[in-house]
């Protein structure tokens, strides 16, 4: 199972050096910034990380990897998807950023649906975890679209200011049940 992930706008790729101008740009965007762990970066830094970053795995337990999000017909850099398979083999952690020009459209939905539909179809990976912050409204109208549900709640520190971090779900089993609700939507031509 490897990359590349194709959909129909997109490609599911790894990061490349090419892609630093992209990737500083929504990197640097303090609205894509707001709930995630990092905060802006620097040009070395970005260089740095999209070389460690050259050979993602969608296999390798333990360490977070990168994925990058390009449209098909330009191979352009316009987010990436954070995966992080635990050490159990069973679950798994993921985070998603889409450059803010190019959100609104779908495209965020379109490459976890890709991604999922790759992931969940292993026999061993039982679910998909995303840690979101209650006020990022769009990633939890994202991932409740893509069928995860509320998990856990914890009330913590974030940026030096308290807030409430959702924990949500995707098993397999939802997954499958959302792409046949999907699937029977469009008439049933999957
Ligand atoms: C979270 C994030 C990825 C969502 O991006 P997005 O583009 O809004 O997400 P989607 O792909 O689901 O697009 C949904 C919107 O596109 C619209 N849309 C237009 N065409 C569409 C299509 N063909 N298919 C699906 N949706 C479509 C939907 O109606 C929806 O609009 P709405 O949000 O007004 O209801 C983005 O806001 C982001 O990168 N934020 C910063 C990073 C972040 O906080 N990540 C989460 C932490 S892990």
């Amino acid at each position: 199972m490897s990359l590349p992930i194709s959909t129909a706008r997109l490609v599911l790729r790894p990061l490349r050096r090419t892609d630093l101008a992209a990737f500083l740009s929504y990197r640097s965007d303090p609205e894509v910034a707001r709930y995630q762990s990092w905060e802006d970066i620097s040009r070395a830094a970005a260089t740095a990380f999209l070389r460690a970053q050259a050979k993602p795995s969608l296999s390798a337990p333990g360490v977070w990897q990168q994925i990058g999000i390009a449209r098909v017909s330009t191979d352009q850099l316009i987010g990436d998807i954070g995966l992080l398979l635990r050490e159990d083999g069973r679950s798994a952690e993921m985070g998603f950023t889409v450059a803010r020009e190019h959100q609104g459209i779908g495209l965020a939905r379109e490459a976890l649906t890709g991604l999922f539909g790759v992931l969940l179809s292993r026999q061993t990976l039982e679910r998909l975890d995303a840690v979101i912050d209650a006020r990022n409204v769009r990633a939890l109208r994202l991932v409740e679209r893509l069928g995860f549900e509320l998990r856990s709640s914890a009330e913590v520190l974030f940026k030096g200011a308290p807030c409430t971090e959702h924990t949500l779900t995707l098993s397999r089993a939802a997954w499958a049940a959302s792409q046949a609700v999907a699937a029977h939507a469009r008439g049933g031509r999957a």
